[in-house]
């Protein structure tokens, strides 16, 4: 009974975050078209059978995300965790933001940055404004909405679509299952905010995580957020994903989670071939991102509009790239993917 009316109120609460997202995004959009006509995107329809694969989808991730809750993967009291106070207190500053954002798409400008930012120290394809957000990802502003914006973008379903990623992750370490729980390495490549660190540390309580991004900002933020909790506290590295301040075979589980869409192809490689050097031999490597057209072949539109809203010069190349092959090529074996909403789950082990 008790379970029931847990489920029930998971369900809604999915349902409402669910709502407001759709709201925020209604409003925000039908006010760019009034203050910013230039710049305001132009959306292809919904066509109503895709909304229905939408809603059907949606259903089934919040059944698999209490499903993996109930088989003990991870505490159901995570399913309702987020920092609501402080996503309430940040939400007028998401408004307040977005007619610089306006500004920027209307102008096409992407390469609207901080000037103190050290251009030297980044990859030149990372120093853009992503999703034309202010400072990209290289500010403390930035990274105070971020969480908040990908919730509204998401329509509340971001965490969930990142817990996709702690089953595959959990199975693969039981290669290591004679030894000690604290003695093995989990690293979260391009961690941001460290949402999903967050969601991974309820899975392994007594795992050494490891956070890795290139913006020192987005790690405060994570700082900031994880150290609520103290013992949760894992280690937060700053450094570029194609190339890990890690030793060889250093790591017994790797994690990285929507950075692929973001990465032109040769850096997408050398991420994954990365991953597979600081990987130990039997390691497993997680990796969740957008789906793509071949698999989800019935959301092309939603993938169209993401890109005709945000900037992500990237996105197109992304969703018709073979990451099978790429995961291949970087020496990875027992390929296997599955899909939840906006979501392709890939696992592969090192050999
Ligand atoms: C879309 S965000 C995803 C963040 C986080 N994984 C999440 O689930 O919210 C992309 C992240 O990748 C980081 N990033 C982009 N290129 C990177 C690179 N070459 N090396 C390390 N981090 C990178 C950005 O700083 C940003 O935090």
């Amino acid at each position: 009974m008790a379970d029931a009316v847990t489920k029930l109120a998971y369900e809604a609460l999915q349902q409402g975050k669910s709502l407001v997202g759709v709201a925020h995004k209604e409003i925000s959009t039908r006010l760019m078209e009034l203050v910013a006509p230039a710049g305001a995107p132009k959306t292809l329809p919904i066509p109503p059978q895709m909304l229905k694969d939408l809603q059907a989808s949606h259903k089934a991730l919040m059944e698999v995300d209490w499903q993996e809750a109930e088989e003990g993967l991870y505490p159901t009291a995570l399913l309702f965790d987020a920092p609501w106070g402080d996503w309430a207190a940040r939400y007028p500053l998401v408004w307040l933001d977005m007619p610089s954002t306006w500004t920027r798409r209307s102008e096409r400008n992407v390469r609207d940055l901080p000037r103190d930012v050290e251009t030297d120290n980044y990859p030149d394809y990372y120093l853009q404004n992503f999703h034309h957000q202010t400072d990209g990802y290289l500010s403390d502003h930035s990274a105070s909405l971020y969480d908040l914006q990908v919730e509204i973008l998401f329509n509340g379903t971001a965490d969930p679509m990142r817990r996709r990623v702690i089953k595959p992750l959990v199975q693969g370490l039981r290669a290591f299952a004679d030894r000690p729980a604290s003695s093995l390495r989990v690293l979260d490549v391009a961690t941001g905010t460290g949402r999903t660190l967050h969601q991974l540390r309820s899975a392994l309580p007594n795992a050494q995580l490891v956070g890795l991004d290139l913006s020192s900002a987005y790690l405060r933020q994570a700082n900031r957020w994880l150290s609520q909790r103290p013992s949760e506290l894992p280690q937060l590295v700053q450094g570029n994903a194609e190339a890990m301040p890690f030793a060889e075979g250093s790591m017994q589980g790797v994690t990285c989670v929507f950075l692929m869409h973001e990465l032109p192809a040769e850096a997408r490689q050398a991420v994954l071939d990365d991953c597979f050097r600081v990987l130990e031999p039997g390691g497993v490597l997680v990796l969740a991102d957008s789906v793509q057209l071949s698999d989800s072949p019935q959301f092309e539109v939603a993938m169209d509009n993401f890109r005709r809203v945000f900037h992500e010069p990237y996105y197109r190349d992304y969703i018709g790239d073979d990451i099978n092959g790429r995961l291949s090529a970087a020496g990875f074996s027992g390929i296997r993917a599955s899909s939840h909403l906006m979501t392709r789950v890939w696992t592969a082990t090192k050999p």
